[in-house]
């Protein structure tokens, strides 16, 4: 499966181009107004001189049965050299404030690229508000975070590093750090086509190395889209007919299947009522955050559902501990409040039902790529 620019190009965005209004006057205006405040951009890292295009020929990820080509990006070509540089840079804990925190430290890949907190620890143990997605799969998602603000990998990447709570390091130290270690220097270089370290290309070597990130050929996947029909069981086959059920389930209404892949995720927003308080309260807002929009309030983005056996605890606050407790959760109708998603009802499912559920939810865990683990040294 090749590189695809044409499902991938909508969402990224040059991180060295202040962004303004793109008509007459007042855009004149705004952009003479940035050329005062010039010194603000050295806050991202950004330098103009330095080309941020990856130089060299792109690779094809390659892609396990189950999942469609990866949308790729048409200003951040994958190649050897961002991969690896971006691998390096994902398990490297100098992005941190005080050298501690390594993305992997809340993407772990021996626990699915999660962290197996209901919420994320950051720097000097502080605690964030949600619970870490996987990284696996999120190539496909057009919009990154539980409420979406990150419209690509390559923005999302920013905000961690800068966060107060994960690794709080602003952007000028993290290129600093990086800029004074000669293997850095190096890998940089043969991946940009130039010298320097520069924050955007940082965000852009992050970004190539996630989208390699795929779990896919699961026994459901063989079951599936192999043809291969012992790799379920009883149980798991009875599990996946009440999960696409709609009068059932009901879940695929949401946690997508499709006819040649599963990402077991719409993209987009819901509100299963998980974290709903009395009346509709919301300790956390979610998509509303970004939109403003009321019906968005407690809305969160549909999770991927592959390898979930292995990335407890539950949902955008790890509210829910075990499988079991989430299929109980969906089977009485989620949390009521006033903007609860229409596809979420209460439904009954017998005992066996539910256990037939959860059995189906562990045949999603997949296989792993090569060369996703810690990179060696050097
Ligand atoms: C302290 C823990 C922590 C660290 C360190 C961390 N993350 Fe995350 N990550 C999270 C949490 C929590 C979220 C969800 C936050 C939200 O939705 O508001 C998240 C979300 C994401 C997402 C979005 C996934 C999705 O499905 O929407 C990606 C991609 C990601 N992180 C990549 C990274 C990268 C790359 C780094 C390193 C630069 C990193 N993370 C560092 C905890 C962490
Ligand atoms: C209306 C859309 C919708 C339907 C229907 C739905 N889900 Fe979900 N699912 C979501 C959303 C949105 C979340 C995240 C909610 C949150 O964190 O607040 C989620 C979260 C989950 C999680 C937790 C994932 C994680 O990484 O934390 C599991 C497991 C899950 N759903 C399984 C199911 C099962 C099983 C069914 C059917 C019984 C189902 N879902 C039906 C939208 C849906």
């Amino acid at each position: 499966m090749g590189i695809s620019p044409k499902i991938g190009s909508k969402g990224i965005e040059d991180t060295c181009e202040p962004h303004f209004p793109s008509h007459g006057r007042a855009a004149q205006f705004a952009v003479q107004l940035a050329l005062l405040l010039i010194p603000a951009l050295a806050f991202t890292g950004c330098n103009r001189s330095v080309s941020e295009i990856p130089v060299g020929p792109a690779v094809t990820i390659k892609v396990p049965l189950g999942l469609p080509p990866v949308p790729i990006p048409a200003n951040n070509p994958p190649t050897e050299a961002t991969i690896a540089l971006g691998r390096k840079l994902f398990y490297d804990v100098r992005l941190s404030q005080d050298n501690s925190v390594a993305c992997a430290s809340c993407h772990s890949p021996q626990l699915a690229f999660t962290d197996g907190l209901a919420r994320s620890r950051g720097v000097r143990g502080m605690t964030g508000v949600r619970n870490a997605p996987t990284i696996v799969n999120t190539a496909y998602l057009p919009l990154q975070f539980w409420d979406g603000r990150a419209l690509s990998l390559e923005e999302q990447a920013a905000s961690p590093i800068t966060d107060p709570v994960e690794m709080n390091q602003t952007h000028e130290v993290s290129v600093s750090k990086l800029g004074a270690d000669p293997v850095y220097q190096a890998m940089f270089q043969r991946a940009f086509g130039s010298e320097g370290v520069t924050f955007g290309r940082v965000q852009k070597a992050l970004a190539s190395f996630e989208r390699t990130v795929l779990s896919g050929n699961s026994a459901f996947d063989r079951y599936r889209y192999g043809g291969d029909e012992g790799a379920l069981t009883p149980a798991q086959v009875r599990g996946l007919a009440l999960f696409i059920d709609p009068h059932k389930g009901n879940c695929a209404a949401c946690h997508t299947i499709g006819p040649e892949y599963a990402l077991f995720t719409d993209g987009k927003f819901h509100n299963t009522g998980e974290g709903a308080g009395d009346a509709g309260m919301f300790t956390d807002v979610g998509r509303f955050h970004k939109t403003k929009i009321e019906a968005d309030k407690g809305s969160f983005k549909t999770p991927t559902l592959r390898n979930i056996a292995n990335t407890a605890p539950y949902m955008h606050d790890g509210g829910l501990k075990t499988l079991k407790d989430v299929v109980d959760f969906y089977a009485g109708g989620g949390n009521s409040n006033p903007y609860l998603d229409k596809e979420i009802r209460s439904v009954a499912l017998s005992g066996q039902d539910r256990a037939d559920l959860v059995e189906f939810l562990k045949s999603l865990t997949g296989e792993m790529p090569p060369n996703v683990g810690p990179p060696g040294k050097g």
